[in-house]
C-alpha cells in the first residue's frame, strides 16, 4: 500500500493529521503492536499526529472502577514506551474532553439503526446469544465516529477488524453534513495490507478476546510460555516442514528481513529443524527487539505522575480544537442561541 502521508498536491505543503485510539481492555499484544500501535508511532514523524485512549469505549464490557484505572495507565505506559512522543503526538484520554459524550448524543440523531444492526461487534454478540447487550455496545460505532470526526483527521490507521468503524463514520459524517451543512471531513482509514490481520498463536487472528495473545510487556517467563504454546503441525524434527503453513514462521517474518526469513525458511526445507528451534529463535527475536521499549516501561512506570502530566497536557490541547467543532456543530444544529 502507497504511503498515506505524502501529499500528492505538492502546493500544499500542509502536514495530513492522523487520528487513533486504543481501547484500553487488557495487555497489549503483538497484534495491537503491529497492526497498530507502531504505525501511530512511525506515523508521528510526518503527520499531525493525535492518539488517544478510548477509555468511555471500555465501559461497554470494564465494570470494576480500580481495573479502569490501572488499563488506562498500563496503556498510557505501553504508548510512551512504545515511542508516542508528546513533543510530536496530542497523547490523551477519552474520557477528559466531553465533547466525545456530548456530540454522540447528536450524531445519535442522525445515525438511522440499520447502519447499526450492521456493524460486527453488535452481529455477532447477536449471533452468539450474548444476554444483556448494552446500549452502549449498540452504540460503539456512533462513539468511535465522533472520536475521529470531531478532530478532522485526513487519516485512520488502524487493524482491518476496525475498517468498517471508520465506513460507518464517514457515513455518519456525510449524513450530517447533508442535513446540517458541511462540517465533518470524511477520513481515509489505512490498514497495511502485511499486519492487517495479525495471527495469534493458534493461527487466528490474535485478540484478547481468543486468548491467544503474545503480550509485548508480558514478563520474560510468561512470555516465553506464550510462544512455545503457538500450534504447529505434528511434523517430526527430521522431515523438512512448509514455512508459509507455519505460525511461528508467520510471526517471526514480521520482525525480519527478507533475507533472515529466507534463511529460517531453508532450514525448515532443509529438515532437521524442530519447531521448537523456531520457537525459541521467535522468542529471541521478540525479546530484542522489544528490549528497549520493556526497558523504558519500567523506568516510566517510577514516574506515573509525569505520565499522568503528559495525558493532562494532551487533554488540553485536543480540546481546544474539540471545542471548535463542537462550536461548529452547535451553530448548524441550532442549538447555540
Ligand atoms: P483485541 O481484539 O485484542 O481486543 P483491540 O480491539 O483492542 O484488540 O484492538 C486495538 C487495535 O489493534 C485496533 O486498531 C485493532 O484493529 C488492532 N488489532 C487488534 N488485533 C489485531 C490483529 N490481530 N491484527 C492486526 N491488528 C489488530
Ligand atoms: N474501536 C477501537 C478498538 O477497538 C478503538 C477506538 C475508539 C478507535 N475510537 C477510535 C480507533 C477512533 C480509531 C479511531 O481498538
Amino acid at each position: 500500500m502507497a504511503s498515506p502521508v505524502s501529499s500528492s498536491d505538492s502546493k500544499s505543503p500542509k502536514k495530513k493529521r492522523v487520528l487513533s485510539g486504543v481501547k484500553p481492555t487488557g495487555k497489549a499484544h503483538l497484534g495491537n503492536y503491529l497492526g497498530a500501535m507502531k504505525n501511530h508511532v512511525t506515523m508521528q514523524d510526518e503527520c499531525d499526529s493525535f492518539i488517544f485512549i478510548a477509555d468511555l469505549h471500555s465501559l461497554t464490557t470494564v465494570r470494576d472502577s480500580k481495573l479502569l484505572q490501572e488499563l488506562v495507565i498500563d496503556l498510557a505506559l505501553d504508548y510512551l514506551a512504545l515511542g508516542i512522543n508528546p513533543d510530536k503526538t496530542v497523547f490523551f484520554r477519552q474520557s477528559d474532553i466531553p465533547a466525545h459524550a456530548e456530540l454522540t448524543w447528536i450524531l445519535n440523531c442522525v445515525t438511522p439503526m440499520n447502519i447499526l444492526e450492521q456493524a460486527h461487534a453488535y452481529k455477532d454478540a447477536i449471533a452468539k446469544g450474548v444476554k444483556d447487550i448494552n446500549t452502549g455496545v449498540f452504540d460503539y460505532p456512533v462513539l468511535m465516529a465522533v472520536d475521529i470526526l470531531i478532530y478532522k483527521p485526513d487519516i485512520v490507521p488502524v487493524g482491518k477488524d476496525q475498517k468498517q468503524h471508520v465506513e460507518i463514520a464517514r457515513d455518519i459524517a456525510g449524513k450530517f453534513n447533508r442535513i446540517f451543512g458541511e462540517v465533518f471531513k470524511l477520513p481515509q482509514p489505512y490498514i497495511p495490507e502485511e499486519v492487517a490481520v495479525v495471527i495469534g498463536t493458534d493461527g487466528q487472528k490474535m485478540s484478547k478476546s481468543y486468548g491467544n495473545t503474545i503480550e509485548i510487556f508480558a514478563p520474560e517467563k510468561e512470555l516465553k510460555k506464550q510462544v512455545m504454546g503457538i500450534v504447529t503441525d505434528s511434523i517430526p524434527v527430521d522431515e523438512p516442514k512448509d514455512p508459509d503453513k507455519d505460525n511461528v514462521y508467520k510471526l517471526y517474518s514480521y520482525f525480519t528481513s527478507a533475507e533472515q526469513k529466507k534463511v529460517l525458511a531453508d532450514k525448515y526445507r532443509a529438515g532437521g529443524f524442530g519447531y521448537g528451534d523456531a520457537k525459541k529463535l521467535l522468542l529471541e527475536t521478540i525479546l530484542d527487539h522489544f528490549k528497549p521499549f520493556r526497558e523504558e516501561r519500567e523506568k516510566l512506570k517510577q514516574n506515573l505522575d509525569y505520565v499522568k502530566d503528559i495525558l493532562k497536557n494532551g487533554a488540553e490541547k485536543a480540546g481546544i480544537v474539540a471545542s471548535a467543532t463542537k462550536a461548529e456543530v452547535w451553530e448548524k444544529t441550532g442549538l447555540k442561541l
